[in-house]
């Protein structure tokens, strides 16, 4: 008999889950005003709101934990974290920041201004704010085959070289300060970029003259597709693919809570010492001294130690599996989702799966709602809520996918816990005809409004 996948790890210490009826749970929602944001963590069940920050840790990264340095400058900790992402990625510079957003804070301060236009794939929600923040542009370049969760392709993160000619056309190079890749493409569904995709885009940006930069929360869940999807690469191991990947690729910037296997963490990586020293003025203004900005001398170490766990084939491997192994279930269930499954989540089809609930009425936080109140399974909304409004003309953004995702931290649930979500969603899926009103808007902010909008139910 072949012998059935296990994880490779096992576990050490345990946390409770505490469980309620879904009569308390309908009541609670209300009374936070439907923003799962406000829920106190102990009033969920399985929470995959997120991946990021939320893993477990390994025996070995909370030794590290212990070695911290903790000096102001020059901390043996932050030195490891600059052998590690050298190592690994091949930067000679690295700025530390306390999470991905302050990297992109201090990247873009340094590199970004009004007027400018950031072409690439369907930028992350902190990204497009803090270059939106700038009076700046983010422009989606993203294939068409990303929009259609139906469609199955490869690498729906892929750019389309013509959406990016134009962008480029239209608005001339010199208001393009960089063409940004995100690996993997969380706002589509976790999806990779082929290592052709990112070949084809240097080459454009070559030519024109404008650098590359990558946002790489998720780059070893891309390199792991790269190696089991891309013709080519099946024998190439997960750290050659993640060196040619960054071959021609400027700056790097980090949000580590994702493949760095932190709670807490993030960096900016880049070749260029000019740019690294103005960097560094502000990191000493938002972050602080250069070599912690932001991060503990233990969270430097416990990362220095993640960033090498999570460039592991059998770490990643698993990974991908078990998400991949909630997406079969929902399949089977009939659950619409983002096909193929991506790295970190499931991310279900709320136009599909609720078709009588109107866009303008966020069915996707519908759906979460639902979720929340027959299981007490936490989402979050990618829609029309985590769109914003629109900052030149106040008008709401309609995008083209309303979606629920379901993130799976990293080393922290087992398989019936896949189970659980899967047949709390197929509940919900038994009674979709009957939801046909959603939830309407009766607080929010300007911007990244979905932190703490709030809603009450239509
Ligand atoms: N870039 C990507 C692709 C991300 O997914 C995130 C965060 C960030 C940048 C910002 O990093 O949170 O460390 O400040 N994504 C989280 C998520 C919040 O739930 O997907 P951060």
């Amino acid at each position: 008999m072949k012998l059935p996948h296990i994880p490779p790890y096992k576990t050490k210490v345990v946390e409770p889950v505490y469980f309620k009826t879904k009569e308390e749970r309908a009541a609670k929602i209300k009374e936070v005003n439907y923003n799962l944001f406000n829920l106190h963590s102990d009033w969920v069940v399985v929470d995959l709101m997120t991946d990021s920050g939320t893993g477990a840790m390994s025996e070995q990264q909370w030794a590290e934990i212990m070695l911290g340095d903790e000096s102001y400058a020059g901390s043996e900790s932050y030195f490891k974290l600059i052998r590690s992402v050298r190592d690994i990625m091949g930067f000679e510079f690295v700025a530390p920041t306390h999470q991905g957003r302050a990297a992109e804070n201090i990247l873009f301060s340094a590199v970004v201004k009004e007027g400018d236009v950031v072409p690439g794939n369907a930028h992350f929600d902190t990204t497009k704010g803090h270059i939106e923040f700038r009076k700046a542009k983010a422009v989606d370049c993203t294939i068409d085959e990303a929009f259609d969760t139906s469609i199955d392709h490869p690498f729906k993160g892929n750019i389309d070289l013509e959406k990016l000619e134009a962008v480029i056309k239209e608005y001339g190079k010199e208001r393009i300060p960089f063409i940004n890749i995100t690996v993997t493409c969380n706002t589509v569904g976790g999806q990779p970029v082929s290592l052709a995709n990112i070949r084809e885009v240097s080459e454009l940006a070559n030519r024109e003259g404008i650098p590359v930069y990558m946002d790489i929360a998720r780059y070893a869940e891309n390199a792991y597709f790269i190696k089991t999807r891309e013709v080519g690469y099946s024998d190439k191991s997960i750290r050659e693919i993640v060196t040619e990947m960054f071959q021609d690729v400027q700056v790097v910037w980090m949000s580590a809570k994702k493949d760095g296997l932190v709670n807490i963490g993030g960096f900016i990586a880049l070749h260029d010492a000019a740019l690294y020293e103005k960097l560094g003025q502000f990191t000493i203004i938002y972050e602080g001294f250069i070599t912690y900005g932001g991060m503990s001398g233990r969270a430097m170490g416990a990362l220095a130690e993640g960033l090498q766990e999570g460039v592991e084939f059998d770490y990643l491997n698993d990974r991908v599996q078990q998400v991949a192994y909630l997406g079969e279930k929902l399949k089977s269930y009939g659950i619409p989702i983002q096909d193929p499954v991506g790295g970190h989540a499931l991310y279900i089809d709320a136009k599909r799966m609720l078709p009588n609930v109107p866009q303008s009425q966020f069915p996707a936080q519908l759906l979460g709602i639902e979720a929340y109140i027959e299981g007490g399974v936490r989402g979050v909304e990618i829609g029309t809520l985590l769109a914003d409004k629109d900052p030149v003309t106040g008008e709401e953004r309609f995008p083209e996918m309303e979606l629920l995702r379901l993130a799976i931290p990293r080393r922290v649930y087992s398989l019936p816990h896949m189970d659980y979500v899967a047949a709390t969603m197929a509940n919900i899926k038994e009674k979709s005809a009957n939801l046909t009103t959603g939830l309407k808007i009766i607080k929010q902010a300007d911007i990244l409004r979905h932190f703490t909008v709030q809603l009450e139910k239509i």
